[in-house]
């Protein structure tokens, strides 16, 4: 399970950027209960496309792709390399995204590109959560 706090530790951890703060580091300092409620599916499903994900997630549950199928991903149970599990919940889904290194799903290598924090801003990021969330069921 995600522990409260879990998020703000790993980012303490990080050494801060005077330039540029992280995506992450913003969202953390502003809303730290990430509810994804300004996020947009279809813009999401635009910026997939035209980001890449979708060269290594598959939205349709198959899974010959290099990343776990987006289909029925957001609200289910996650094993992780580490042994743990979480909760695939907005805050997880937001994690994966701006930092996929912090969680890697079992089975998987970890070669998710990591740029993704730099490349989007926090409205993209919520309306990928969103999109993913519209491919629950
Ligand atoms: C080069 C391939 C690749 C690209 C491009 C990529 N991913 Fe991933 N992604 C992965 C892999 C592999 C994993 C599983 C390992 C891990 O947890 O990092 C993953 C994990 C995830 C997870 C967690 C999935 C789960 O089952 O728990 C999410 C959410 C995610 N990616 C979203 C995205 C989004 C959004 C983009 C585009 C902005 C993207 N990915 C681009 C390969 C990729």
């Amino acid at each position: 399970m995600v522990l409260a706090g879990q998020r703000e530790l790993r980012v303490e951890d990080r050494p801060a950027d005077p330039v540029r703060p992280r995506v992450l580091d913003v969202r953390v300092a502003a809303r730290p209960a990430h509810d994804g409620a300004e996020g947009e599916p279809a813009r999401g499903q635009q910026l997939a496309e035209a980001q890449g994900c979708l060269q290594c997630h598959t939205t349709d549950g198959s899974l010959t792709a290099t990343g776990p199928t987006w289909k029925g991903l957001a609200g289910s149970v996650r094993p992780l390399t580490d042994g743990s599990e979480v909760v695939a919940d907005d805050t997880y889904l937001f994690n994966s995204i701006v930092d996929p290194r912090s969680q890697i799903v079992e089975g998987y290598e970890a070669v998710m590109p990591v740029f993704f924090a730099d490349q989007l801003d926090e409205q993209q990021i919520d309306d990928l959560v969103e999109y993913i969330k519209s491919l629950a069921s």
